[in-house]
């Protein structure tokens, strides 16, 4: 069965991104990103598409990328000459049924806000990948659950000794925490 996750980077005040953007830079959450997401299908709101489409960051190669978006017809329109379906699609379901999914590939729900909610209510997810930033960032968009609903609801994959810090050289050495959960009904010990 496709392996259904969230990703996301949350600031110390859930904050996940400001004027459409993430406002930080932490190189060492990126590489994870890149290598977890490698290879698998990457699924977006179309405010982070457009958001990281005009910094020249979009479509991310080596994964399918699909954006959920009312405006999907319009869109494919406007992309079809410059990629493959196979690379940029665009679908007006969340659950991207309408998409042929790259065959034995993982699902990556990749934000924004809205898409995160939607997420959390509609899809059986198998595992949550969050990096805590310690920092605050002034964000204008935060991730749908705070810092305790986090802890409520999901519930932590690994033991807290086998999370992963990170202090980021990069980055200015501001440490973030890579951590799992799976949805509470889920866990099995
Ligand atoms: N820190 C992180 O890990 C992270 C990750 C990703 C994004 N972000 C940040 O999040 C912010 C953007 O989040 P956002 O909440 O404003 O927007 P978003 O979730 O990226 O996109 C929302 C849009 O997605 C489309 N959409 C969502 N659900 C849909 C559905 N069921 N059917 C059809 N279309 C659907 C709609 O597009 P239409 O209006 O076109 O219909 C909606 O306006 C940015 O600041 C970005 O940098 C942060």
């Amino acid at each position: 069965m496709t392996q259904k996750i969230l990703i996301a980077a949350i600031d110390r005040d859930g904050g996940i991104g400001k004027d459409g953007y993430m406002p930080w830079h932490y190189p060492a959450d990126l590489k994870l990103f890149m290598n977890l997401t490698m290879g698998n299908t990457i699924v977006m709101g179309r405010k982070t598409f457009d958001g990281m489409f005009d910094r020249d960051k979009l479509p991310l190669k080596g994964r399918q990328n699909i954006i959920v978006t009312s405006a999907a017809a319009e869109y494919k329109d406007k992309f079809a000459d410059k990629y493959p379906t196979s690379e940029l699609t665009f679908t007006t379901d969340l659950h991207c049924s309408d998409v042929e999914l790259a065959k034995d590939t993982k699902i990556f729900y990749c934000g924004g806000a809205n898409l995160y909610q939607q997420v959390l209510d509609l899809i059986d997810l198998d595992i949550i990948y969050l990096s805590r930033l310690e920092e605050s960032y002034d964000c204008d968009t935060f991730f749908p659950r705070n810092s305790d609903s986090i802890d409520q609801d999901f519930e932590p994959y690994l033991p807290k000794q086998f999370e992963k810090s990170f202090s980021d050289k990069m980055a200015g050495q501001k440490p973030f925490t890579f951590q799992i959960y799976t949805p509470k009904q889920l866990i099995i010990y």
